[in-house]
């Protein structure tokens, strides 16, 4: 069975030339005394002159190379591989729309020279009108490699319950395409003390932050009946969900226990938490432990939860070697050894790629 690895990010060449072209985040620039590259991508990191000096980004953000080299290093046969965060969010809707198509073609052409090895989830420009998203998801439909979407939380601006995506949504389900929906924007800084957490570098808005960010929007397209209109809607969520599968009883009691939802007739003929994490959600095994691959497991069921890395965040802090593997991956790769008997093979393997190939339907 081959191993899969459904959360891998890349910025290809054209959009490192956007990064490097702005001064304002998210953008890379060389900072003395070593005057490499750095990317400053977090709205925490705005605006430039923060304590922040950023992260080093070398070509394993770019080279297509280096995440097929990545890949022979950690045993992984297939990768899908999306822009990262903040993808085209930021750009302004004039020629958000070329921009999107330039960067999804770009994708499609670099998974056609590793044929097998290499599918996307491609870019939306969120900025643009609904027109041009919605015909952007059709071409994508069409794409040899593409599988889906990646996105963030803001949606057109105002968050994933907006019923202005109603035709996003739809045509999502209509071509059968996945939403990896992915955190970027985290929580107000404030929530992390009076100097925004910054003397504990990027933990609490990655640890903390982005799994919120995700449950929150999640909870969200939930609470507007985004999937009661889209019952064939699937979502993949990053990090396992963020806090979803140890917080989704907690959400539906809190359904169960409000009356302005009741007097609204919020709340009967919805579709709960738990159904639709069994039928509509995918949970990648990027938690970095057992005890939240568990969790995982038990609430979207194992045949729903598939491997992924976030390569090429989280390197290891000393490199100590070129085909050296990282903590980030093995820590994962761990937990789900861990987290199955030792007759519980064919999950293991489900976990690992099985499970992407068919939900992804992954042959090319
Ligand atoms: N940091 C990011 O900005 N994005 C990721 O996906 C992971 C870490
Ligand atoms: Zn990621």
């Amino acid at each position: 069975m081959p191993i899969v690895d459904i959360h891998t990010h890349v910025y290809p060449p054209s959009y490192m030339e956007l990064l490097k072209s702005r001064s304002t985040v998210p953008y890379v620039r060389s900072i003395p005394p070593t005057n490499s590259p750095r990317l400053f991508v977090l709205p925490s990191e705005d605006p430039p002159g923060t304590a922040s000096t950023g992260r080093p980004i070398g070509p394993e953000y770019y080279d297509i190379a280096q995440k097929i080299a990545f890949m022979d290093t950690h045993n992984i046969d297939i990768s899908v591989i999306s822009l990262a965060n903040p993808w085209l969010d930021f750009h302004p809707s004039s020629g958000a729309a070329a921009a999107a198509e330039a960067l999804n073609n770009d994708l499609n052409a670099t998974c056609d020279k590793f044929p097998g090895r290499l599918f996307a989830f491609g870019a939306l420009p969120m900025s643009a009108s609904i027109e041009d998203i919605v015909s952007e998801i059709k071409r994508l439909s069409g794409m040899k490699y593409v599988r889906g979407v990646v996105m963030g939380t803001s949606g057109l601006g105002k968050g994933l319950d907006d019923e202005r995506l109603n035709g996003v949504w739809a045509v999502l389900e209509e071509t059968g395409q996945t939403v990896f929906l992915h955190p970027h924007y985290g929580l107000p800084k404030e929530v992390y003390g009076p100097t925004g957490g910054e003397e504990y570098g990027f933990v609490l808005p990655l640890a903390l932050g982005f799994p919120l960010e995700t449950t929150i929007a999640v909870s969200r397209m939930l609470l507007s009946g985004v999937w009661d209109r889209y019952q064939g809607l699937s979502v993949l969520l990053a990090h396992s969900g963020g806090t979803l599968p140890f917080l989704a009883g907690r959400l539906e009691s809190c359904i169960a226990h409000d009356g302005k939802l009741l007097r609204e007739g919020k709340i009967a003929n919805r579709r709960t938490v738990w159904d639709i994490l069994q039928n509509n959600i995918l949970l990648d095994a990027v938690v970095y432990s057992e005890v939240g691959l568990k969790a995982a497991v038990d609430v979207a069921g194992a045949d729903r939860v598939l491997f992924g890395t976030d390569h090429p965040f989280f390197p290891p802090l000393e490199k100590n070697g070129e085909r050296e593997k990282w903590l980030s991956v093995t820590t994962n790769y761990k937990a789900i050894k861990d987290a199955f008997g030792p007759g519980e093979m064919e999950k293991v393997e489900g976990v690992l790629g099985g499970n992407a190939v068919r939900l992804l339907r992954l042959v090319v």
